[in-house]
């Protein structure tokens, strides 16, 4: 969400934990071909916080709608039909359709290049989760239930998370 208060939703594959105590997330807004910055950036550079939402295959259809380069006035819970509801922690609001909210406090920003194609890594520490209980089993998120994807290559090319595989870790 802006600082003005203009909500703004956009998908971010280049996105992993970086510490798990506290539990702090990060991801990567890229630099616009023309040098400018993403929209999503420059909210959280004003408001310091921001939400993040696990996609799932139900809504990926949804999500890439987001993706669109739309101006900053352009909410993209309206373009996509996703439903914003309050957070807890922060003022942005989280998406109800995805069953993962993670809402985030920033502590960092790097900038690793401000050149076309560069971009920054963003830290926040998640202060709430969210996770529908329908996914849970025992403490556990069940991949069999949360169904995420993951971006391929290319543009359009995704991954389900269904063909799975175990391998044991090596005892040091
Ligand atoms: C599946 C998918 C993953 C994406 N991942 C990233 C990413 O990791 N970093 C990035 O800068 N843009 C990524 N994009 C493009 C942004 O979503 C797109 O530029 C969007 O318009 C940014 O919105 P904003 O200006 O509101 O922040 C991705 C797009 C899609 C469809």
């Amino acid at each position: 969400m802006s600082a003005s208060g203009t909500y703004n939703l956009a998908p971010f594959s280049f996105f992993t934990c970086a510490s798990a105590n506290p539990p702090v997330l990060a991801f990567c807004p890229m630099v616009k071909p023309d040098g400018s910055g993403k929209d999503t950036l420059a909210n959280i550079r004003e408001t310091r916080e921001f939400v993040v939402n696990i996609v799932s295959e139900e809504i990926s259809a949804q999500m890439n709608l987001t993706s669109g380069e739309y101006p900053p006035e352009v909410d993209e819970f309206a373009v996509s039909g996703l439903t914003p509801i309050p957070s807890d922690c922060v003022g942005a609001p989280r998406v109800a359709e995805s069953s993962v909210n993670m809402e985030c406090r920033l502590t960092q920003i790097v900038e690793v290049s401000s050149k076309p194609a560069g971009g920054s890594l963003v830290l926040g520490e998640v202060l709430r989760f969210h996770i529908d209980d329908r996914i849970v089993d025992g403490f556990k998120i069940d991949p069999d239930r949360l169904h995420a994807i993951g971006r391929m290559g290319g543009p359009g090319s995704y991954s389900r998370t269904r063909d799975r595989f175990e391998l044991t870790r090596p005892k040091a």
